[in-house]
Formats: structure tokens, C-alpha cells, sequence
């Protein structure tokens, strides 16, 4: 792994299977300041449109498939940029052990429920809005967390609440979920990153 100790500009990596609006807020946030850099991103999806939106940033983006993700493909695009740090946003493969020995507390992922609640394979994105409505929960909000093995186990670095009412539908949620996501990510992306060091 290579660490940009010296000019301060950590590498990171946005991996995204989907839309990616989380990705484009991540980069705006950071695009006039000096402190992250965002040279890649990747996906497991050739189809996802967060390759549109990588285009728009003028940001490399490239496509592995499961086979690769396990055999290290993926992992050679992080080598071959040199990142030093690695962020899922709307990320739905689990992580292999060739990416988690390389990255040691260096992978996040954020999860749009309030973990543990939600969480696991097959909870993802409008699934866990689907399912908090059918509860009847009262709220529902947004886990920022380490990677592990485990799908949505890591160690919780940040949550945020927001509440569900009655009348909510899945999609009203899920809005209300991407504004915290919107907020709160790319701060808590900065905190950790500068943790590190
Ligand atoms: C986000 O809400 C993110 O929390 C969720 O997918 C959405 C992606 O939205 N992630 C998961 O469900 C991971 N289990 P985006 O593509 O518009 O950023």
C-alpha cells in the first residue's frame, strides 16, 4: 500500500454498484479543498450509472466481475493507483480476503438503516426501506462502519437517525435517508481517513 504521508493527499477509492449519487456528493465535497483525492472508481455493474456520473467528474471508472473481485483484479486497480484507503457507497459485493489483508481498517461502508437493524445479505438499498415500512418502525436513519468479512458487521464508526411517520412510504425514507447520507458521509470519510494518520 502506498501512504501519501508527506503531501498529505490520501488516495481513495469510491466503489459503487448502482446510481452513485452518493459517489458525485463525495466529490464535490472534496473538490475545491486539498485534503482527498479521488483518482478511481469502481463497480461490479458495467451497467450501473455511476459511470456516467465518473465520466461527468472526469474520474476513471472500471468494472470487475465476481471472479475478479475474489482474484484479485479489483485489487490491482487499487495497486496500480496507488490507493490508500477505500470507500462503499452503494457497494453490494461482499469484500474478499485479498482486499481485507491489503486494507486493515481501511474499508467503509455506509448502510442506509440503522444497524444492527437491517442489516445482512439481501438488505440493501430499497429493500431495507421496504422492510422498515412493513415494520411500522417509527425511525430509521444511516450505520457508517468498518469492513469486515461479515456482510454490515463491522465496527459502527457513525449513525444518524431520522424518523419514519405513518403515512411514510419506502421512497419517502429513502429520501430522507439519502439527505443524511448526503450530510453526513463525505465528514465522517474526512474524520476517519485523518484518524489514521
Ligand atoms: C445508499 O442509500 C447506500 O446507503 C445503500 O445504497 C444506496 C446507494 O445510493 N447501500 C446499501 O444498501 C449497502 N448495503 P446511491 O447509489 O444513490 O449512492
Amino acid at each position: 500500500m502506498h501512504l501519501n504521508i508527506i503531501n498529505n493527499m490520501e488516495k481513495i477509492a469510491l466503489l459503487a454498484s448502482g446510481s452513485g449519487s452518493n459517489v458525485e456528493n463525495i466529490v464535490h465535497y472534496f473538490k475545491s479543498g486539498n485534503e482527498l483525492e479521488f483518482p478511481l472508481i469502481l463497480s461490479n455493474n458495467p451497467d450501473a450509472y455511476v459511470h456516467e456520473r465518473a465520466k461527468k467528474l472526469n474520474i476513471p471508472s472500471f468494472t470487475f466481475s465476481k471472479k475478479g473481485f475474489e482474484n484479485g483484479e479489483a485489487l490491482s486497480f487499487l495497486t496500480k493507483y496507488q490507493i490508500d484507503f477505500i470507500v462503499l457507497a452503494g457497494f453490494l459485493l461482499k469484500i474478499p480476503e485479498n482486499i481485507l489483508d491489503a486494507y486493515p481498517n481501511r474499508i467503509i461502508n455506509i448502510h442506509p438503516a440503522l444497524l444492527p437493524k437491517y442489516g445482512g445479505k439481501g438488505m440493501y438499498g430499497s429493500h431495507v426501506h421496504e422492510s422498515v415500512v412493513a415494520n411500522r418502525e417509527t425511525e430509521s436513519g444511516i450505520t457508517i462502519h468498518y469492513v469486515n468479512e461479515n456482510y454490515d458487521e463491522g465496527n459502527i464508526i457513525f449513525q444518524a437517525k431520522c424518523e419514519v411517520l405513518p403515512a411514510d412510504s419506502p421512497e419517502n425514507v429513502a429520501e430522507k435517508v439519502h439527505a443524511l447520507e448526503y450530510k453526513y458521509f463525505p465528514e465522517i470519510i474526512l474524520k476517519v481517513v485523518r484518524s489514521l494518520y
